[in-house]
């Protein structure tokens, strides 16, 4: 081979970079802007991959389910999620889940397997249940509320029950409240970059956690001291052993209650108000939700082998989490350098998938700016057109645990509501809040209800 020929075959193609953004910043302000609108200019100019700097970091942004594939099947040595998300370590904890080596949180996520088996999930549902009747009842006969809001505390009910247990449920006080707002005030993209200057927010984050760990230790040491138990992840957690045969520490348990916690709430309460906003939108697909709410909750009481039967409701559950999934973007800093369709990208940076961008795509999703859940429907099922088409809750060995507690909580809150309540949206339009982590509506996004009786 020729010197020349050598030279050449030895420069390794890197991807496409978007043109513009500032020097060392980049493209930072558009992508806090409208991260969503830059991804997909990124995509529809170069195609499944391209990369653009980020306040000196160089990201890689790969789109469509290969590059997709790609992304999830790395290994973590390879792409490092623990690397990417160090901003949660000051609230999960040290030592657990980004803190830990993957294999330690690995064995530290399957103690929360036996939380989420089916008899488990089983009891949930009732819970569940009861918390959304509980919660609407407060409502009142008729009136108007942001959407968001209601979502949010009814899921921050469901989660502390569910989670942490009943004694923490029926004492639940303005304290947890103020004390879980203190922890989510430390997510944001500074916390990305620097999560430990001494910023007023990061001490009150610290201060916040401290405090957490007394009331779960508090409920920990009565239950062991009255010998009582309960049908909730804590419980779960109590009783479970790393290989070595070692307990888990309070703060360990605290840790994980808070990894579930924030990995699942506030994503179930988007979720859940997203479908909401797009039924009332689309409201020519209520009338088949509600013949399937006689058909199978008529005369039966809600169990999860029920809640299972409601696939029309969970199509428009699907089609919310398409158009409008939580987590807009998974990120993983690139440990060991990387090559996708014979492009290389060296380690250092960061890669980036988007489910938000990858959603819309039209080969897969037909019409994909249309509201369509029939497109779930049996004979179409146009998610399975791809093995990473639909990614609202992850791919790979890092995808979410919670997607069945998740439409659970979904599908209860819905039956309940439209059950009890005819429903009207307020505004005209309801867009995508994308200055919060878990992209919710911007809000207001008030809803209008009247009791049905
Ligand atoms: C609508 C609600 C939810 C959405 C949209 C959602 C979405 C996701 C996504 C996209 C991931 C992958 C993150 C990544 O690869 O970087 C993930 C991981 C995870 N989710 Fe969920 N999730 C939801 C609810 C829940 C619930 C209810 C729980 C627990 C009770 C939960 C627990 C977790 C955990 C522990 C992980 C980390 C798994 C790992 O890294 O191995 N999620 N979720």
């Amino acid at each position: 081979m020729s010197t020349t020929s050598t030279i050449i075959s030895n420069l390794k193609r890197t991807p496409p970079v978007l043109r513009g953004g500032l020097p060392y910043l980049g493209h930072a302000f558009e992508f806090h802007r409208d991260p969503i609108g830059l991804l997909q200019r990124g995509r529809d100019q170069f195609g499944d991959i391209f990369s653009f700097l980020l306040a000196g970091s160089q990201v890689t942004v790969l789109t469509g389910p290969k590059a997709n594939e790609a992304f999830f099947r790395a290994p973590d040595h390879q792409l490092s999620a623990k690397e990417a998300y160090q901003f949660m370590v000051p609230i999960f904890g040290a030592g657990i889940a980004y803190d830990a080596s993957p294999e330690i949180m690995s064995e530290q996520l399957g103690f929360v397997f036996p939380a989420l088996r089916e008899e488990r999930l089983q009891q949930y549902a009732q819970f569940i249940v009861e918390e959304a009747l509980a919660y609407f009842d407060s409502w009142g006969h008729s009136g108007e509320v942001d959407l968001l809001n209601a979502m949010n505390e009814l899921t921050v009910f469901i989660a502390s029950r569910c989670l942490i247990g009943q004694e923490f449920r029926q004492n639940l006080t303005s304290e947890f409240a103020d004390l879980y707002h203190d922890l989510e005030g430390g997510i944001n993209l500074l916390a990305f970059f620097q999560p430990y200057l001494p910023l007023p927010s990061f001490k009150r984050r610290d201060k916040a956690r401290v405090r957490m760990v007394e009331l779960i230790s508090e409920i920990i040491t009565q239950r062991r001291s009255h010998g009582t138990e309960g049908e909730d992840f804590l419980q779960t957690l109590m009783t479970a052993r790393y290989k070595d045969g070692s307990a888990l520490t309070d703060d360990n348990i605290t840790g994980l209650l808070l990894t579930l916690l924030f990995a699942g709430q506030h994503t179930s309460a988007v979720l859940a108000a997203w479908t909401g906003i797009l039924l009332l939108q689309h409201s020519e697909y209520l009338p088949a939700i509600l013949l399937e709410q006689q058909e199978v909750l008529g005369h039966a009481q809600v169990s999860l082998e029920a809640l299972r039967r409601l696939v029309v409701l969970e199509r428009s559950i699907k089609e919310a989490e398409r158009m409008r999934p939580p987590l807009i973007m998974l990120m993983r800093k690139i440990l060991q350098d990387f090559e996708y369709e014979g492009y290389h990208i060296p380690a250092g940076g960061l890669a980036m998938v988007s489910s938000a961008v990858s959603h819309r795509i039209p080969d897969i999703f037909r019409n994909p700016d249309c509201y369509d859940p029939d497109r779930f429907a049996f004979g179409r099922e146009e998610d399975r057109k791809a093995t990473y088409a639909l990614m609202g809750f992850g791919g790979g060995r890092h995808r979410c645990i919670g997607q069945a507690f998740a439409f659970q909580q979904v599908k209860v809150i819905w039956s309940v509501l439209l059950q009890r309540f005819d429903l009207e949206l307020v505004h005209q339009d309801y867009q995508p809040d994308y200055s919060t982590f878990v992209v919710g509506p911007r809000q207001p996004c008030l809803v209008r209800y009247q009791k049905k009786f």
